[in-house]
């Protein structure tokens, strides 16, 4: 079975003192005797997701891909961060202005307030035929509430509340939450997301595999990826073979010698979303007791035009991981030009994708010379089965890490503060002290 790839040849660092550590954190999330052991639910889920759990999940994407044009997946962070980065990934980037397409086009709302997108997307739903999927854990996010209140308003108004049961799909708690409440007492089909799955380790649960299924994609090869990976980073699968602790490792060591930001890079802009998902893994993973890397992501060659000097150049507290694709699905190569006016005869031939290689190898030995340690991810092609081994990869390894910087990977108390002071200025009931305490801070 061919694998993704770690190449750790550009960073000029010893980890064996870090084997028996990264081991030793791995037994800790295997064992549970580490902090958040209440959120280890992800460890064992691809190679539990059973037949049936599978049939389920494509038999309501079924009847949601015959009845609309389009789903709008209502979520925000780890309840839409993964489907959309394998949608964004798989699909043909420019089906959805195809009138023949054989999928329905997935629409994202809910993960932000944007008053102007809210009001364009339902502006454009008014005459189509759409469905929602609405993904909330907690079933108490803001973002997502209001967003599934103005798309649900209008599916009513089109279809009749009978009509809209048959469109709507709520992913949430098995008991708590208001969303939990709302799909009962309106009696939408539900998913539960296990109690013990946090939201950004979700993506294999009906939370990433609905959409994706609804999207056309093939959801079994990404669930056989990630538990092929599940077994390539068990317990017993030693450091010198488990990429996963290694990537754990090296992030670890790096960051102790000042390295403070990791910049994940694609060279294909199918991968942007990819770049997203992992962000908020790794960040809200880490981020906290005042420790963890700064995760930031850039597509190239894009931003090498944009963010290309700083890297070269800026202050060196980075570090760079670059997911590369070893094989492209298509073939295109650069047409030969009689006058030659723009001088390119000399690629005249050659495969778009060589461009773009030597583009990567470039980039990658200027940054190494410019003192940016270099970490590779080869993925042999950009397919369901590989995006679940990549993306299993990234959850073990994120676990690993996160126990040896010594914070609790599976929480997020930070997240907080910023809803407390947006309900306090919103004088949300239950939050009158904060409110009245806000107020007078504002008044100085
Ligand atoms: O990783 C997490 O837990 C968060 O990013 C959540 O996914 C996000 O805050 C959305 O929460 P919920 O699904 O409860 O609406």
């Amino acid at each position: 079975m061919e694998r993704i790839q770690l190449d750790l040849s550009k960073v000029t660092l010893s980890l064996s003192s870090y084997h028996e550590e990264a081991e030793k954190c791995n037994a800790m999330l295997d064992n549970g005797t580490g902090k958040g052991n209440d959120f280890l639910g992800w460890i064992h889920l691809p190679s539990s997701i059973s037949e049936k759990d599978l049939a389920a999940i494509e038999s309501v994407a079924a009847t949601l891909r015959e009845q609309c044009d389009y789903v709008v997946n209502v979520g925000i962070g780890g309840s839409y961060l993964g489907a959309r980065a394998v949608v964004d990934a798989l699909q043909n980037g420019f089906d959805a202005y195809r009138s023949d397409r054989k999928n329905p086009v997935l629409l994202y709302a809910g993960n932000h307030i944007g008053e102007d997108y809210l009001y364009e997307m339902l502006d454009f739903l008014r005459d189509k035929s759409f469905g929602i999927i609405n993904i909330s854990k907690s079933g108490t996010t803001t973002e997502p509430a209001i967003a599934f209140r103005l798309l649900k308003d209008l599916l009513e108004s089109r279809v009749g509340r009978e009509g809209a049961k048959e469109r709507i799909v709520a992913i949430t708690d098995a008991a708590k939450g208001a969303l939990r409440r709302l799909a009962d007492e309106e009696g939408y089909k539900t998913f539960v997301i296990p109690d013990n799955v946090g939201g950004r380790f979700s993506v294999l649960t009906p939370v990433g595999l609905l959409p994706i299924a609804v999207a056309g994609f093939n959801i079994r090869e990404l669930v056989r990826g990630a538990a092929d990976m599940e077994a390539m980073t068990a317990v017993g699968v030693a450091f010198a073979e488990n990429l996963a602790l290694q990537y754990a490792a090296v992030r670890n060591a790096l960051y102790r010698q000042g390295k403070k930001i990791e910049i994940l890079a694609n060279f294909h802009p199918k991968m942007h979303n990819i770049g997203e998902w992992w962000k908020q893994l790794f960040g809200e993973s880490e981020g906290k007791e005042g420790k963890g890397i700064f995760t930031a992501a850039i597509d190239l060659t894009t931003d090498l035009h944009s963010m290309g000097q700083w890297i070269q150049e800026g202050e060196r507290t980075i570090f760079e991981t670059v997911i590369s694709i070893a094989r492209p699905d298509h073939c295109l190569t650069i047409p030969s030009d009689d006058k030659d006016l723009d001088g390119l005869n000399f690629l005249a031939g050659r495969r778009v994708d060589e461009v773009n290689k030597m583009a990567e190898l470039g980039t990658q030995l200027a940054h190494v010379d410019g003192n940016v340690p270099n970490i590779r991810i080869v993925l042999p092609q950009l397919n369901a089965y590989y995006i679940g081994q990549l993306f299993y990869f990234f959850e073990k390894a994120v676990g690993v890490s996160g126990y040896m910087l010594g914070v609790n990977p599976f929480d997020q108390p930070g997240v907080e503060a910023y809803k407390n002071n947006m309900f306090a200025l919103l004088n949300k009931p239950g939050y009158e002290a904060q409110s009245a305490a806000m107020a007078q801070r504002l008044q100085q």
